[in-house]
């Protein structure tokens, strides 16, 4: 399975913060909010993943990843001369996605919690159709929304409906089979002018083809869309850091947990940034892990 970055887009929304950075640049806590949805990816042993974004900010987003070696994965990067709309990233991702099956992940999207993982390797084992999720939030109208039935049979899925047919909102994770590519192609311009993911989706259901699962409690999905959200969900990330001991979305762990690296690899990037509290956690994973055994 492929994995899709989507980093683009104005992020007129945040400005000024966002009118000389890209937002998915900005720091969360302790790291740029990219790490958080790479994260996710890597966590679903997704190795193979295509960063896409705005021909000014691609070169920096290079610069801050590289070619992936260092995390023992394989990074590509496309440009996307103007946000057409999410499901552009399967047109510009066409040649990457190969024949592949694919995971799209929206720059700005953080998750968090318990059975993150699990959710992920289920939604991955599906091997055609599609796997998006529903999550409870107060504020469905700013989200994609999914209808259900009393069965949780989903009836529909409206992008920014002005009545919300429900309170479960479809969050910016989206594992697809092949076949999106062609829909993606197909897909018609929405009023707003973008291609939506909502219509790729709603193309699933009308096949029998689309599975919704629930993210209940226990997993947390950040709004990162104001600055006090962004605030809020950078002050949940360094509580949960100090409370815990463990870090959220520190790249170079999970890709040595999952054993993409070695220790010693781990080490040199760790050795790197050891006058960081983040090199730091790094460099005693190692230690530690050698202390237990
Ligand atoms: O966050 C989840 C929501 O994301 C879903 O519930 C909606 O169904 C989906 O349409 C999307 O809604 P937003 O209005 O939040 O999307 P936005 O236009 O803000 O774009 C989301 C991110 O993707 C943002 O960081 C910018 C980036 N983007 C967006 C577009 C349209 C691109 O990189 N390229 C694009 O063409």
């Amino acid at each position: 399975m492929k994995g899709i970055i989507l980093a683009g887009g104005k992020g007129t929304r945040l400005y000024p913060m966002t009118k000389v950075v890209s937002k998915q640049l900005l720091a969360l806590y302790d790291k740029p909010m990219i790490y958080y949805p790479l994260s996710i990816l890597m966590l679903a042993d997704i190795k193979d993943i295509l960063i896409i974004s705005t021909p000014k900010d691609l070169p920096i987003y290079r610069e801050l990843l590289g070619d992936g070696s260092k995390l023992g994965i394989h990074f590509e990067y496309v440009v996307q001369n103007e946000p057409r709309g999410l499901a552009d990233a399967f047109i510009l991702g066409k040649e990457f996605i190969g024949n592949d099956s694919v995971c799209l992940i929206l720059g700005d999207n953080v998750f968090y919690g318990q059975g993150m993982t699990d959710l992920l390797n289920n939604a991955k084992k599906q091997n055609n159709g599609a796997t998006i999720f529903g999550v409870p939030v107060k504020n469905p109208k700013a989200f994609g929304v999914v209808e259900f039935d009393e069965n949780y049979n989903v009836l529909s899925i409206e992008e920014k409906p002005e009545v919300p047919k429900s309170n479960f909102a479809v969050p910016g994770l989206y594992f697809y089979d092949n076949d999106v590519v062609e829909i993606a192609e197909n897909v018609k311009p929405s009023a707003r002018g973008e291609i939506e993911i909502t219509s790729v989706n709603n193309e699933y259901l009308k096949k029998g083809n689309l599975k919704v699962e629930l993210m209940r409690r226990g997993i947390a999905w950040l709004d990162t869309g104001t600055p006090q959200n962004m605030l809020k969900a950078s002050s949940f990330i360094e509580e949960i850091q100090e409370m815990q001991g463990t870090y959220i979305a520190c790249l170079e762990e999970i890709a040595w947990r999952r054993g993409f690296i070695t220790d010693d690899e781990l080490i040199t990037l760790g050795e790197e940034l050891k006058q960081t509290e983040y090199g730091q956690y790094i460099l005693n994973l190692v230690k530690n892990e050698r202390r237990i055994k």
